[in-house]
């Protein structure tokens, strides 16, 4: 039995049911989401720093611009004037996803993660605007991660795409679910796909540092298909977190869950955002290399590789050039710890910042090393080269290794001798 056996049904359509789980920020790129897409599945693109990611790739300047706008509060702890242009967001995103939706070549599909908690100065404001903007440039699915709220469908109810865009939601516990659930009931909006995203996964988790190994994906899996069932509702569940094979996939496939969502594997792919060394240091990572941290000024746990050089950062706050993640008063827990390091470092010592990171500057610059719990066997999924890196697969060998791999082979890919690649 392999993935291939199955597919996934969203409306009236079928799909491979293997989706690249979104990574921001821009680490699952338009061509990593793209090579998923072709062979049929589903590819996240996400909507992380967005106006970052369009500088990136567009040599736009919106963040050289909200720079300047604000140069007079830099250094300035307070910075609830500090506010983006909503026009500005807009046109971001509108850019970004009409870039990846425009390129579409197979039958497969192309959703956005939408992380919530990038509060963005104005959380309603800018989660609207980058949600209609996503929908006003053609995208195929929203999901909507971290930070999960229940007035988000409120939010895009008068959307034009609102019952016709794919949405669906993360969750990490029942809980969570069965709340959502209530509201999505009474505005006659449910859910299209469920991620249920265990203690495994990448990025931030849905559970803390201490207690994350007293929970497992299948258990919360089960979970969420009877109670689904128990309701009457007819919702695809997607599994996600530590799926590492495709003989894993089929596990779950075979236990009630119509697709599985997969991101580790993928982050040393080609197509992947990361820069060529950091995809070697994910390569050559050693289990205890991978930690859950609460640096994160979001407040969720993270999972990272500890040699992450944002674990080390004394810089000055970037609000006014960045600044998503600054909350409805412009506050974030950074700016907090890194003034009352200031306030309390004595004359010819270092700065000392512990707990919380500048997580928008870290990942922007691809310096938090954030992981799945799996990325110490990811040197069993491709070959040392003569020169002692390794090789990076591409896109689709990885996703056509879960696709057709039986049992918990894993199909390396073909070994290439070209440094860099
Ligand atoms: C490098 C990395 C970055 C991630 N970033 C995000 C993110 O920005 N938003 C999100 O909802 N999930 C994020 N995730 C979680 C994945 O989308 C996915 O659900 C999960 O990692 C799947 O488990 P696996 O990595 O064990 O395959 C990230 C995962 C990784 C590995």
């Amino acid at each position: 039995m392999k993935v291939d056996n199955f597919r996934l049904q969203l409306g009236n359509k079928e799909y491979v049911p293997i989706v690249i789980g979104g990574m921001g920020v821009n680490i699952s790129t338009t061509e990593l989401a793209l090579a998923a897409e072709k062979l049929g599945g589903i590819g996240h693109i996400s909507d992380a720093e967005v106006c970052y990611v369009c500088d990136q790739l567009f040599s736009s300047t919106y963040v050289t611009r909200k720079r300047k706008k604000y140069s007079y509060n830099t250094g300035n702890p307070d910075k609830s004037t500090v506010y983006f242009d909503l026009e500005e967001i807009a046109e971001a995103q509108k850019r970004y996803v009409e870039h990846t939706v425009s390129q579409k070549s197979g039958n497969g599909a192309i959703f956005l993660n939408c992380m919530e908690k990038l509060t963005m100065r104005s959380s309603s404001d800018t989660l609207r605007t980058r949600l209609s903007a996503a929908m006003d440039a053609g995208i195929d699915g929203l999901t909507l991660a971290a930070g999960l709220n229940l007035r988000t469908l409120d939010l895009i109810k008068d959307h034009p795409r609102f019952h016709d865009v794919n949405l669906g939601i993360i969750i990490s516990s029942m809980r969570a679910l069965s709340i959502f659930m209530k509201r999505a009931v009474k505005l006659q909006r449910l859910p299209d796909y469920i991620i249920v995203e265990g203690p495994l996964a990448g990025g931030h988790l849905g559970f803390g540092p201490e207690e994350w190994q007293t929970y497992d994906l299948k258990t919360i899996t089960a979970e969420v298909t009877a109670f689904l069932k128990q309701e009457g509702f007819d919702i695809p569940v997607i599994a996600a977190g530590g799926i590492f094979t495709g003989g894993d996939a089929v596990e779950f496939l075979r236990s009630g869950a119509s697709a599985v969502q997969v991101a580790t594997r993928f982050t040393i792919a080609k197509e992947s955002g990361l820069p060529f060394d950091v995809k070697q240091q994910y390569l050559d990572a050693d289990r205890e290399d991978i930690v859950v941290n609460t640096v994160s000024p979001t407040g969720y746990p993270m999972r990272m590789l500890k040699q992450s050089p944002a674990l080390k950062y004394k810089i000055v706050p970037n609000c006014e050039a960045l600044g998503y993640l600054l909350d409805n008063n412009g506050a974030c827990g950074y700016i907090d710890a890194y003034y009352e390091a200031l306030e309390s470092k004595e004359q010819g010592r270092p700065l000392s910042i512990t707990g919380q990171t500048c997580l928008c500057t870290a990942m922007a610059r691809y310096d938090c090393w954030t992981c799945g719990e799996t990325t110490w066997r990811l040197k069993d999924t491709t070959n040392r080269l003569g020169d002692g890196s390794w090789q990076l697969p591409t896109a689709g060998d990885i996703f056509r290794d879960y696709q057709f791999s039986e049992d918990q082979r894993i199909q390396k890919p073909g070994i290439v001798e070209k440094v860099g690649s």
